[in-house]
């Protein structure tokens, strides 16, 4: 079989090893970077991968390295998971332009510049390639109280996709997002705290609220947004690009 390398962006927690872990499950060589070096080795070693990166996809000159190396090192990617992302909840009177500058700067930022220095390798490799970007489903609904910079820089994956596709498409790159729901993950945890805080409840009640809100009943897993990864860059979706797939239980349709 070919050998298949994949890079993952914030893959030291939740949904990036989940992804890590499901794309290691079908038989890729994957690669986890994450700001924090140590969380991208423990994903590394439960990968069984060949190696781990410390990637702030913040620092443009940065990310250009680090992916440079890791396909020197390592040989041509065929799958780029641009996953890390941060949120802070406030209500949108109460959001500082510093704030607002860490949400777009690493969820919007972050992700053009990982993800265009990704495209920059696999069109120099010339075999094509996938990109996936983690958006969403408050990229294509700001019905989502107290994360307005966190619903500003998702819309903005959304778009940054479809535009990425159609420039890419030409070289063999098909470039989709994800848009997940209410997964449970440690930004999930800080988020029930934030919520509980501004809504004048418990860390539980509002879990509750999330499950209500999804017609699937229950809280997503990282697991459930992996493996529509694993799909949108396997031969199956060979024809889809372009598109941000929702998997998110039901709690938004479009
Ligand atoms: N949890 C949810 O409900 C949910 C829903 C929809 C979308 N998402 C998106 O999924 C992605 C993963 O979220 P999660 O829930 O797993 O969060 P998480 O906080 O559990 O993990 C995020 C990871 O990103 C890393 N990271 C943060 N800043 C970084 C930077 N500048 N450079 C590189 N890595 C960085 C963190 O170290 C961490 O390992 C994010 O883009 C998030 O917006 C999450």
């Amino acid at each position: 079989m070919t050998r298949r390398l994949a890079v993952v962006t914030g893959a030291g927690s939740g949904i990036g090893a989940a992804i890590a872990r499901e794309l290691a499950e079908r038989g890729y060589e994957v690669l986890p970077t994450d700001i924090d070096a140590a969380s991208a080795a423990a994903t590394a070693a439960a990968c069984g991968s060949p190696g781990h990166y410390r990637l702030d996809v913040t620092d443009a000159a940065g990310v250009g390295e680090v992916i440079t190396e890791l396909t020197t090192v390592h040989g041509p990617m065929s799958v780029f998971v641009s996953n890390a992302g941060v949120s802070r909840m406030r209500r949108f009177l109460d959001i500082s332009p510093e704030e607002l500058d860490r949400t777009l700067g690493v969820n919007l930022r972050g992700a053009f510049l990982a993800s265009q220095a990704a495209a920059r390798a696999m069109v120099r490799a010339g075999n094509g390639g996938c990109i996936v970007n983690v958006a969403s489903m408050a990229g294509k609904q700001g019905k989502v109280p107290f994360l307005a910079d966190y619903v500003a820089s998702k819309f903005g994956v959304v778009g940054l996709t479809q535009a990425m596709a159609v420039e890419l498409a030409g070289y063999g790159i098909r470039v989709n997002s994800v848009c997940p729901g209410y997964v449970a993950t440690p930004m999930q945890e800080r988020e029930l705290a934030w919520e509980a805080e501004l809504r004048g409840t418990t860390p539980e009640a509002v879990r509750g609220l999330y499950i209500a809100d999804t017609p699937l009943g229950r809280v997503e897993q990282p697991e459930d947004v992996a493996r529509a990864v694993a799909f949108l860059v396997s031969d199956d979706a060979s024809f889809i690009t372009g598109e941000s797939l929702a998997v998110n239980g039901g709690a938004f349709m479009d």
